[in-house]
């Protein structure tokens, strides 16, 4: 746990540009900063930085929030690791508060496996270049198979020797603890004995993000056919295959620097691109690919080739990763090599430059893939054709970003002789479906994400329109936040009922208006935020709005940033075209203010109206209904003296 104190500290610190510029190319744009965001994909800036609030924000995917929260999605820290990685930042020394006694515990497991796979790893590579056994089965299998000794060295290969328990003998004699030997599954028990599980097999180790050995890869050497060609280290609590994913540390800065990552099924294909210079490769190690390991690739690009063989079974994977990288909003082409080719064996018969060659001239996006793999099949048949369309059209339907669903749409329309309204009706009628089963899955988790995009109708992850019934407060919420602290001048009746100019803040105005009509809100965030009015009303005080961006609840985050941020802002130019609007919103403050009061209260009334109405419905007798009847009248013509009252000032 970090001190509260300390992430004021760190909190102080932080200059959001200086936090966003080291992924985002920032150029100034007035007050404000602008650049592409990096959580869609654009061609023309909408992602703006500002630095005075603290917070970021993209007109385009409604991403935003403050350093912290920028970190949290760009590197998918958690909140304590984006402290710490701007308290590192900022030379900020983090007293975290000791961890408990299990805490340690876990700590120090954690740290004897990473140590023990250190140990392993370093003995198996001596084995595999200077013992007798090593050097005559596993060195010189590899290099047959055509690989430079400085890529062994670098991917750290080695070799266990075929012997019962050779390596775990010497672990033990080293200091090694049995627990321990067991949970790395370096080694298996048997009637209290350890015999090595990877007994004559090559050593691929598997490294995490900052190179430390996380688990292995083993590669049978002898042509026993009941024993399986690859065996893997069994899940722990430091390797858990989901989210690791072969390679990567020698990759990313590839990866990024070209922003793209080829994507292959073994630990051969990484390691042969990568001696044909083709250095951003990965692998997903015999396991499917996952969600956490395209957002692991997302840290460095968002462009994924996959390299697949031309087997039913390479496609088949290479169609599952398609979905699963578009849904992430990535964007994904895929090189499906010749019939009994592996990316492998390509690289190892061909020339470094062929291979690029090839596979820049071979990438193509999945409806070309699809539509060329599955037309053949379908020739001329209707049908069939309808039912490779709907699949197309059900990919398609996976990618959060409407542009690049847009582009899509364009091209499966071009390709498959379609018309695209009939695409674009058909996507988003899938989108309604998937979008519902999420929300079922996801209901009893989480509400957070409950803002409906007016738009499509469709919930997005973050989207910047709040639901429409809370309209109103959320405009009464708006005013105060923008400009609560600004006076306004008013006309109100004095003692001797003369007419008199009172100046009053805005906050102070709305606060005591809605209390003396006892208005509350419906909307949770909104609520809250008000609370802090009401507050500083009494002392005569002003929310720093830090409070908002800051504030634990997301909700409450989230919707301060949007609506500090509405294109309609008027403290600083998000954007030069809605300058007139905002200029025209400040100068009519008044009017405004009365206009969103107004509106508000008419909507609760409203609601009153709707709600007595129901139980004018359901009385039985006229002991219940006169009262109701009588609070009917009353609502009625508060309503038309508020009707009336706004209609005053608004054209006066
Ligand atoms: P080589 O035969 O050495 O060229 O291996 P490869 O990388 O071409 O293997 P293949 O294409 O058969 O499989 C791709 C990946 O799937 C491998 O790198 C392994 O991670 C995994 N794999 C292959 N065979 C097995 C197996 O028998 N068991 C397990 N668990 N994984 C396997
Ligand atoms: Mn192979």
């Amino acid at each position: 746990m970090i001190h509260p104190e300390t992430i004021d500290k760190i909190m102080d610190a932080t200059r959001i540009e200086e936090v966003v510029g080291e992924f985002v190319n920032l150029k100034k744009r007035g007050v404000n900063l602008i650049g592409l965001c990096p959580f869609h994909n654009e061609k023309t800036p909408s992602f703006t930085v500002s630095p005075p609030k603290g917070i970021y924000k993209c007109f385009g995917c409604g991403k935003g929030g403050n350093a912290v929260n920028f970190l949290m999605d760009q590197e998918h820290f958690s909140y304590p690791e984006a402290l710490k990685y701007l308290a590192a930042k900022y030379n900020i020394e983090v007293e975290e508060e000791k961890p408990t006694p299990e805490q340690q515990q876990a700590l120090d497991e954690k740290e004897s496996l990473f140590n023990l796979n250190a140990f392993a790893q370093k003995y198996f590579q001596e084995q595999l270049h200077q013992n007798e056994e090593g050097k005559a089965i596993g060195l010189s299998y590899l290099k047959e198979r055509g690989f430079s000794l400085e890529v062994i060295q670098k991917f750290g290969l080695g070799y266990c020797l075929n012997k019962w328990d050779e390596f775990s003998r010497h672990a033990q004699k080293n200091g090694y603890k049995k627990e321990y030997l067991v949970k790395t599954s370096l080694s298996k028990s048997k009637d209290q004995q350890l015999y090595d599980t990877f007994r004559g097999r090559i050593m691929f180790p598997i490294h995490n993000l900052s190179g430390r050995v996380l688990g292995f890869g083993g590669r049978i050497m002898t042509s026993e056919k009941n024993k399986p060609k690859y065996i893997n280290s069994a899940e722990s609590e430091i390797y858990h295959k989901s989210k690791a994913l072969y390679g990567l540390f020698f990759a990313k800065s590839a990866v990024a620097s070209s922003d793209n990552c080829y994507l292959v099924e073994g630990y051969t294909d990484v390691i042969s691109l990568f001696q044909a210079g083709i250095e951003n490769v990965i692998a997903t190690s015999g396991t499917a690919l996952s969600t956490d390991q395209i957002r692991l690739i997302r840290r460095y690009t968002s462009n994924v080739t996959l390299l697949f063989d031309g087997d039913a079974a390479g496609l088949k994977a290479a169609f599952r990763g398609i979905d699963l990288i578009l849904e992430e909003g990535l964007n994904v082409r895929v090189v499906i090599f010749p019939e009994g080719e592996d990316p492998d064996s390509f690289a190892q018969s061909k020339r470094p430059l062929e291979v690029k060659e090839f596979i820049e001239s071979n990438a193509r996006d999945f409806i070309s893939l699809k539509t060329d793999l599955l037309l053949e099949e379908t020739s001329n048949d209707p049908i069939k054709k309808a039912g490779l369309i709907k699949e197309i059209a059900q990919t398609i339907s996976l990618i959060p970003d409407p542009i690049a669903r847009t582009l899509y749409v364009q091209k499966c329309s071009d390709t498959m002789q379609v018309d695209e309204k009939l695409l674009f009706a058909e996507i988003n009628k899938m989108r309604r479906k998937n979008f519902q089963q999420k929300r079922k899955q996801t209901h009893a988790e989480t509400d957070e994400h409950a803002w409906v995009n007016a738009e499509e109708g469709i919930a997005e992850k973050q989207t910047p329109l709040p639901l429409e019934e809370n309209f109103q407060e959320i405009e009464i919420i708006r005013i105060l936040l923008k400009y609560g602290s600004e006076e306004l001048t008013l006309e109100v009746e004095n003692e001797d009922k003369r007419m008199e100019e009172i100046i009053v803040r805005v906050m102070d105005f709305i606060v005591d208006d809605l209390e003396e009509d006892k208005i509350t809100f419906e909307n949770e965030a909104c609520r809250e935020i008000f609370t802090y009015f009401l507050t500083a009303r009494q002392n005569q005080s002003l929310p720093d709005e830090q409070v908002f961006f800051q504030h634990e609840s997301e909700n409450i985050r989230k919707l301060a940033i949007d609506l500090l941020t509405t294109p309609y802002s008027l403290s600083d130019n998000w954007e030069e075209r809605h300058r007139i609007y905002v200029k025209k919103e400040n100068e009519n403050l008044r009017e405004n203010v009365y206009r969103v009061l107004y509106a508000f209260k008419l909507k609760k009334l409203e609601k009153m109206i709707g709600e007595n109405q129901e139980k004018i419905k359901k009385a039985d007798n006229d002991e219940e209904l006169m009262p109701l009847l009588e609070n009917e009248r009353n609502l009625k013509n508060t309503r038309s003296r508020f009707a009336k009252e706004l209609d005053r000032v608004v054209t006066k």
